[in-house]
C-alpha cells in the first residue's frame, strides 16, 4: 500500500541535519514527557490528537476517554502521539455564541496543525461547530487528517416517551405557555433528554455535521452515528488511530477527498436524513478553505427533491440509537445510490470510494430509516430564496407541517405563495419582552422577523430566528407562525423558519428596512421574499437609516468579538473569517514554517 518512503513533515524538526542546532533544541523539549531519541528519530510519524473535549465541552468530554484507544491504534500502526487541546465549543454553554468560536477554535488548530512538528491529526469531532472547525483547520494545513465523532446520547425518555436533545424545549415551551406543567416539569422534562455522555440525540446540527463529515470521506464508514456510550465507538477510536498512520503513509489528504463531488454528495445525504439549517453554512466554510467550488444555490438545485429517509426528531419520531441500529449513513447512501443520486466515486480516508463503502448496505429498521420509495416525505430539501429582503435565504421544507401547509400554502390560485403584516424584533430579548404584548396585535396571518442576530449583529449569529407564537394563540392551538431572520436556527427545532438571511440587517441588508406593519411576500415556488413596498420608499428609508448611522447592534465585550466583526463575512458564503481563504492549504502552497531561534 505504501510507495517508497516519503520525507515526513516531522523530520523537518526531528531530523535536519542541515540545522543540528534548531534538530537539538526540538529534540531535547519533546524527549521530556518520556519519548526516546530512538523514538523521535525512528522515521515514525508524529500523529496528533487534536482534543476538543473538556470539562468546558460536556458534548466532546467522552473524547478524553477515547483518546486512550486512539492512541493505541496509532502506537500499534507505528506512529507516535502527541495529543493537544482545541479551543472548547460548546454550543448551548457559550455566551453569547458559541458561533463566534467556530472561527477561533479554526485559527487555532490551523496554528497548531502548521506550526508543529505533526504528520498527521486524527480531528475529535461532536458538538455542533467542533466538527466544522476541526475540518475547516484541515482543509487549510491540508495535512492527512480523519476525523473521529464522539458519537451521539443514548435515548432519552420520559414516561415512555422519547424526548430528544433540544427538540425537546420546544415543546415544553408550548406546554409551559400552555399551563400544562409547571418550572419543575419543564426542568425534569428537559433534562431527561440527556441521559448519558455524547452529543445531541437529535438530528440536530451535531448528528448533522459528523454525519456530513462521515459523507464526506472524512471519518471511517459506518462511525458517525455510533452513541458515545457504546463498545463500538472504542473500536471505532482505535481504527481511527491505525487508519491515520496508514493515510500518512499513503499521503492520503484533506484535498484529495474534499472535492466538489464529495460536497454534492454531502447536499444530497443532508436533505435525506432531516439535516440542520447550519449544514450550508459550515459546508461552505469547508468548502472555500479547502478551495473547492460551492454555491449556496447548489443546496436548492442538488438537494431540495431528494426525499427525506430518515425518521428522527425533529422532523420526525426517533432518536439516533434507533438511528444507528436501523443502519446509520451507510444504509441511508445504499438506498441513494439505487437512485443515482450519490457521486459513487468520491474518495474517502479508508482509500476506497464512498461507493465501495456504502454498496449493498442495507436498513435494519425500515421505519427508522425509510426505503428511498416510501420516504417519509418527498422533496425534503432546502430552499434558496432571494428578494428585496436579502440575496439568499434558506428554508427548511421537511418541516413544514401539514397544519402550516393547510393555514398559509393552501390558497388555490398560488398554493406556493403566502402574505402577511410582520412584527419585527431586534434581537431576541426584545422578542422575550413584547411578543405576548397585545398591542402587537398579533394574529394567525402575521410573520414574524427577527433580526440583529447575524455573524457581526449579534456577534456569531444566534439560533433565535425559531419563534414561538403569543401564549393566545398557542392556547389557540397556533403552534407555529412563519419567521424570517438574519440569524440561525437550532437544527433541533421543527419550526418553518426562513433563516440565515445575507446580507444580515447589520451588514446593510434589506431586513434593515423593514418597520412592523409592513407587508411581505413570501413565494416558495419563485424561490421569492419581498418586502411589499413602493421602490420609492425602500430608497428613502435607506437614506435615512445610512444618515442615523446604519442599523444599531450591541457593542463588542471582548477582543475576539471585535476582531471577527471586522472581517467574518456573511452565512450564505460560511461566514468565515474573509481573507483567511487566500491561505488555503497552507502547508502545500506557503510550506513549512521557518525554524523559531
Ligand atoms: Fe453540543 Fe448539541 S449542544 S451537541
Ligand atoms: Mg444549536
Amino acid at each position: 500500500m505504501t510507495d517508497a518512503p516519503r520525507t515526513l513533515r516531522s523530520s523537518a524538526w526531528f531530523d535536519n541535519p542541515d540545522n543540528i542546532d534548531m534538530t537539538a533544541l526540538y529534540l531535547e523539549r519533546y524527549l521530556n514527557f518520556g519519548l526516546s531519541l530512538e523514538e523521535l528519530r525512528s522515521g515514525k510519524p508524529i500523529i496528533g490528537i487534536a482534543q476538543t473535549g473538556s470539562d468546558l465541552s460536556p458534548c466532546n468530554r467522552h473524547h478524553l476517554v477515547l483518546a486512550e484507544r486512539i492512541r493505541e491504534g496509532i502506537r500499534e500502526a507505528g506512529g507516535i502521539v502527541l495529543e493537544f487541546p482545541v479551543h472548547p465549543i460548546q454550543e448551548t454553554g457559550k455566551r453569547p455564541t458559541a458561533g463566534l468560536d467556530r472561527n477561533l477554535a479554526y485559527l487555532g488548530l490551523v496554528e497548531l496543525l502548521h506550526g508543529y512538528p505533526l504528520d498527521g491529526v486524527v480531528l475529535t469531532t461532536g458538538c455542533d461547530k467542533t466538527t466544522p472547525a476541526c475540518l475547516m483547520a484541515a482543509a487549510t494545513v491540508n495535512i492527512p487528517a480523519i476525523a473521529l465523532s464522539v458519537g451521539p446520547m443514548l435515548n432519552g425518555w420520559y414516561k415512555g416517551q422519547r424526548t430528544g436533545s433540544g427538540t425537546i424545549v420546544w415543546r415544553a415551551r408550548e406546554m409551559l405557555a400552555a399551563g400544562e406543567i409547571d418550572h419543575d416539569g419543564f426542568i425534569k422534562l428537559v433534562t431527561s433528554s440527556a441521559p448519558s455522555t455524547g452529543f445531541c440525540n437529535t438530528m440536530g446540527t451535531a448528528t448533522t455535521m459528523n454525519t456530513l463529515a462521515e459523507a464526506l470521506g472524512m471519518m471511517l464508514p459506518g462511525t458517525a452515528a455510533i452513541p458515545a456510550p457504546y463498545r463500538d465507538r472504542q473500536e471505532a477510536a482505535y481504527r481511527t488511530g491505525k487508519r491515520i498512520v496508514e493515510m500518512v503513509a499513503e499521503d492520503l489528504k484533506p484535498s484529495d477527498i474534499l472535492t466538489r463531488d464529495a460536497f454534492l454528495n454531502a447536499i444530497v445525504v443532508n436533505s435525506a436524513i432531516g439535516g440542520s439549517t447550519n449544514a450550508p453554512i459550515h459546508l461552505a466554510a469547508i468548502a472555500r478553505h479547502v478551495g473547492a467550488e460551492l454555491d449556496v444555490t447548489d443546496w436548492q438545485t442538488y438537494g431540495l427533491d431528494v426525499p427525506l429517509l430518515v425518521n428522527l426528531q425533529p422532523a420526525g419520531a426517533y432518536l439516533a440509537e434507533d438511528y444507528y441500529r436501523a443502519g446509520s449513513l451507510p444504509a441511508v447512501v445504499a438506498q441513494l445510490m439505487d437512485k443515482g443520486l450519490i457521486r459513487e466515486g468520491a474518495l474517502t480516508v479508508n482509500g476506497h470510494s464512498i461507493g465501495e463503502n456504502c454498496r449493498g448496505a442495507t436498513i435494519e429498521d425500515e421505519d427508522v430509516i425509510r426505503p428511498f420509495d416510501t420516504p417519509l416525505k418527498a422533496a425534503a430539501g432546502f430552499l434558496v430564496l432571494k428578494g428585496n429582503l436579502f440575496d439568499a435565504a434558506i428554508m427548511k421544507t421537511s418541516v413544514i407541517g401539514e397544519d402550516f401547509r393547510a393555514r398559509y400554502l393552501s390558497n388555490p390560485d398560488d398554493p406556493e405563495a403566502f402574505e402577511g403584516r410582520v412584527v419585527v424584533f431586534d434581537g431576541p430579548e426584545d422578542y422575550h419582552h413584547r411578543i405576548d404584548d397585545p398591542s402587537l396585535d398579533i394574529t394567525p396571518d402575521t410573520l414574524l422577523v427577527m433580526r440583529g442576530a447575524g455573524p457581526v449583529g449579534y456577534p456569531g449569529a444566534a439560533e433565535v430566528v425559531n419563534m414561538r407564537p403569543p401564549a393566545h394563540l398557542i392556547k389557540a392551538g397556533v403552534f407555529a407562525l412563519p419567521c424570517l431572520g438574519d440569524g440561525r436556527q437550532s437544527g433541533t427545532s421543527a419550526s418553518p423558519s426562513i433563516l440565515n438571511a445575507s446580507p444580515e440587517a447589520a451588514a446593510g441588508g434589506g431586513l434593515a428596512l423593514l418597520r412592523t406593519g409592513d407587508r411581505v411576500r413570501i413565494d416558495l415556488g419563485r424561490g421569492t421574499a419581498d418586502m411589499l413596498i413602493p421602490e420609492e420608499e425602500i430608497a428613502e428609508r435607506r437614506r435615512a437609516l445610512e444618515a442615523a448611522g446604519g442599523y444599531a447592534y450591541p457593542a463588542s465585550q471582548t477582543p475576539w468579538q471585535a476582531m471577527q466583526r471586522a472581517v467574518v463575512g456573511q452565512l450564505h458564503t460560511g461566514a468565515i473569517l474573509e481573507g483567511a481563504e487566500a491561505f488555503q492549504r497552507i502547508a502545500q502552497t506557503k510550506g513549512l514554517p521557518r525554524d523559531n531561534h
